[in-house]
């Protein structure tokens, strides 16, 4: 089920809808009621005609303008709408305006407070109309695949963003918006999908699909052709399951004159027990979303080509399954990865490192201007960087581009370093590098070193860390609802834009 969504002109004062929305700033100066944001003014005007004063009414009923907060009140026939909806914008930022991300977060606040409404006008629009169409489209997503009563948990029905301004333009921002967040919807909806349903095999058919009908090129490695292409790294992972791996690769031309190459690869183990080094109980569920990574780069071609940007994306996703069983790779093995290179494996647990190993040697091989990799990849990112800042390493331009592009989409992103001294704790007694040290110190970093070994030295690069950003466990804030975010779809497709525009 979902929203749809258009731009209108007109009044919020008297469209014929369920439910108008208003953003609501802090209070300022001797005030104590919090300010109708830019946009609602004709609201407000609307209730001091009916002798209401819709600041003080909202404070009654406790609203601040706090970000993330949602006040509703019965508008009786102020205006034509019967429900006024106001979100907390929070403070402005130093132009005194607020921010795409506070607009972004306010209308999918409100899209989450209007679920099972029929439909709703936003003066948000009005503000920031991208912003206002990303947030509400996020907002509004839910994935009710797996409730027998699905029905019953339907997303507002239609959202009109008021725009001001020439309506072509609307029409241009409101495509583009769409695109990005219908990219993060797919990714959210692939990693909402339980394990039991989503392995590789069907993983791949559903990147098949989407490929296929953004008339964007696929290819599909199973079993022998992953033997005789080398690719022991997904082949060790994933030989402990009864479903095995794949290698997707998807490619998007870039149109008639693309500006630069790019090679997008993204972790996906369908599930991560930690194999025979086996994970504890608590919390393993959240293993389902061990493949946000790949679903965030097949959804970013996908929204590349629809978006038509034009730069030529190759992605390279490994898929596998790592479980423990009588087939398993073991901690001692040593695998032969794409390429030639060898890792003694001293955990398996440490997976995801391996099957990404292949897929940048393979993507590697094409020769692109730049490489961005993203993964679920360790706890340490977590821990270093909490839940909502993935942690951004690579070569040194490059990484900082990709962090501030991030943190300008509102995923929030930071630059961390690869300090050359981890490279020697990864010595191995056997092979040419073993895939864990023997601490747990700067776990993050350990794990970019170990990427790094398989990057050409002269490629511009970026490693994303997503193990936090890309599942959401806790309550939904903003526009995040929970489970799958889509994380990093958002910064990918910024990034694509970027090279496409600069180069
Ligand atoms: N998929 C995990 C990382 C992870 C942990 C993602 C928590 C999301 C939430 C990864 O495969 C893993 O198990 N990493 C190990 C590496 C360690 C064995 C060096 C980790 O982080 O504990
Ligand atoms: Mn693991
Ligand atoms: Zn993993």
């Amino acid at each position: 089920m979902s929203t749809d969504l258009h731009v209108e002109g007109g009044s919020p004062a008297t469209a014929e809808t369920d439910a108008v929305v208003v953003g609501l700033l802090p209070a300022s100066g001797d005030d104590s009621a919090p300010r109708l944001a830019p946009g609602a003014e004709d609201v407000g005007e609307a209730f001091r005609d009916a002798d209401a004063a819709l600041p003080a009414l909202l404070a009654i009923a406790g609203a601040s303008g706090k970000a993330d907060e949602v006040v509703k009140l019965p508008t009786r026939g102020a205006i034509t709408a019967p429900l006024l909806v106001a979100v907390g914008l929070g403070d402005v930022e130093a132009n005194g305006a607020p921010g795409h991300e506070a607009v972004r977060r306010a209308s999918g606040a409100a899209a989450r407070a209007l679920a099972g409404t029929g439909s709703a006008v936003s003066t948000l629009g009005r503000i920031d109309l991208a912003a206002a169409a990303e947030g509400t489209l996020l907002g509004a997503y839910t994935f009710t695949d797996y409730r027998s009563n699905g029905a019953g948990r339907a997303p507002v029905g239609r959202v009109g963003l008021l725009a001001d301004g020439a309506h072509g333009d609307a029409a241009e921002i409101l495509r583009a918006a769409t695109g990005v967040a219908q990219a993060v919807r797919t990714a959210r909806d692939l990693v909402n999908t339980p394990p039991n349903d989503l392995f590789p095999e069907t993983f791949a058919a559903r990147a098949r699909e989407l490929a296929e009908a953004a008339g964007i090129e696929v290819e599909v490695l199973a079993g022998d052709e992953l033997a005789e292409g080398g690719y022991g790294g997904v082949l060790g992972v994933g030989q402990g399951s009864s479903r095995g791996p794949r290698l997707v690769r998807l490619r998007y031309s870039g149109g008639a004159a693309p500006r630069a190459t790019v090679a997008l690869i993204g972790k996906g183990v369908t599930f991560d027990t930690g194999g025979i080094s086996i994970k504890p109980a608590a919390n393993m569920d959240h293993m389902t979303s061990d493949m946000g990574g790949a679903a965030a780069v097949i959804a970013a071609t996908v929204a590349a080509a629809r978006l038509e940007l034009p730069v030529a994306v190759t992605a390279t996703v490994p898929m596998a399954e790592n479980m423990p069983s009588a087939t398993a790779y073991r901690p001692g093995d040593v695998l032969r990865m794409y390429g030639g290179r060898t890792v003694e494996v001293l955990n398996t647990d440490a997976e995801g490192r391996l099957i990404l190993a292949d897929a940048i040697a393979r993507a590697a091989e094409d020769a692109p201007d730049y490489l961005i990799e993203t993964s679920t990849l360790t706890g340490a990112q977590q821990i270093a960087l909490g839940l909502r800042t993935a942690g951004v390493m690579g070569s040194d331009e490059f990484r900082d581009r990709v962090a501030a592009l991030g943190r300008a989409t509102g995923e929030d992103a930071w630059a961390m370093p690869l300090p050359p001294h981890l490279r020697g704790e990864l010595d191995s007694r056997v092979a040419d590098i073993a895939n864990v040290t023997g601490t747990r110190w700067g776990g993050m970093l350990v794990a970019g070193t170990f990427l790094r070994e398989f990057v050409p030295a002269d490629l511009p690069w970026a490693h994303i860390d997503i193990a936090g950003p890309s599942f959401h466990t806790g309550a939904p804030y903003g526009y995040t609802t929970k489970g799958g975010t889509g994380v990093p779809v958002r910064t990918l497709v910024a990034v694509l834009s970027d090279i496409a525009a600069n180069g």
